[in-house]
């Protein structure tokens, strides 16, 4: 693209960021839509986000995306907060208002989208989530908002998982997080399942390891949706495919948090046409 006078920037902001996709999805897109855009990460050093949230505005950059550390840390910085994100308590992606930012959490419904293409639905389902980390605590919250029936949170440490429940089932008002050790599996109702692993387990390069290894819990997965994409093909993907199940990886919740980012910022709809481009020079980037 050719940088002129007129070109508007977006970017990431984190530590570390070096190793990020972002740029090549939002650079990716701009040039597909022909808009004068350029996206660049930002390494911010520890303690100084509120300085670069407040440096950003002072420079009209459009957009943000924030990454870790800083995703729960932003927030106090910024205008507005989306309703998810402030449930959830933490942004990835910031856009542009009169005087500062509006905080999204475009990670969730990245997610979400991503299963909708999919096919799957969350509404009325029965939901096996495995941890209760930051990323399922998030999908814990996803899952409460899309009006699942009910979640079941397996947690090496149950105490975590029954903190997490508490939250988020006193937030929506209803009881929808169930807590248990991942140990307990076998006293699940008797039925199949939608199972989203939210843990680090099976993540490069461990890629050998998956948080259950008892193939019973795998027979009880109808689809499988693993939040990791580093390896391609994750042990708990493998697992669920073996016992008949469908299994999906993360990389198109990171295609569609990017998505839903670049929609912001820019007022346009990306069709699925030119969300699949993306996708496969994503694809290219982690194989
Ligand atoms: P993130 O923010 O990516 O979710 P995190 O907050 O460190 O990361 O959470 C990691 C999750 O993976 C937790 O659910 C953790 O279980 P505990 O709460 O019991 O620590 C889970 N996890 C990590 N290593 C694990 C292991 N070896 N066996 C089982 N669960 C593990």
């Amino acid at each position: 693209m050719e940088i002129d006078g007129k070109t508007r920037t977006c970017g990431l902001i984190g530590n570390p960021v070096e190793h990020t996709l972002s740029p090549l999805i939002h650079n990716t897109l701009a040039e597909m839509f022909g808009h004068n855009l350029v996206y660049v990460p930002f390494p911010v050093e520890r303690g100084r986000a509120a300085e670069a949230v407040a440096g950003a505005s002072a420079l009209g950059i459009l957009g943000l995306n924030v990454t870790v550390p800083y995703k729960s840390e932003v927030i106090p910085c910024l205008r507005e907060v989306d309703s998810l994100a402030a449930s959830i308590g933490a942004v990835n992606t910031l856009v542009r208002v009169s005087d500062g930012y509006k905080g999204y959490n475009t990670d969730m419904e990245g997610l979400y989208r991503a299963m909708t293409a999919e096919g799957v639905k969350l509404a009325g389902e029965e939901i096996i989530l495995l941890g209760a980390g930051g990323a399922s605590r998030a999908v814990a919250y996803l899952c409460a908002v899309k009006q699942a029936k009910r979640v079941y949170m397996l947690n090496r440490t149950v105490d975590k998982a029954k903190l997490v429940a508490e939250e988020v089932n006193r937030s929506v008002g209803r009881e929808v997080i169930f807590p248990m050790a991942l140990a307990a599996f076998d006293d699940l109702p008797d039925q199949k399942f939608l199972a989203i692993q939210g843990t680090s387990v099976g993540l490069y390069p461990n890629g050998d390891q998956a948080v259950i290894e008892d193939e019973a819990f795998y027979r009880r997965i109808h689809t499988g949706f693993d939040l990791i994409y580093r390896p391609w093909e994750t042990r708990f993907m493998k697992l669920v495919k073996e016992n008949g199940g469908q299994a999906y990886n993360g990389l198109k919740m990171l295609l569609y948090q990017g998505v839903i980012a670049y929609e912001l910022w820019n007022g346009v709809e990306v069709s699925e046409k030119e969300a699949q481009i993306v996708y496969e020079k994503l694809k290219k980037a982690v194989s």
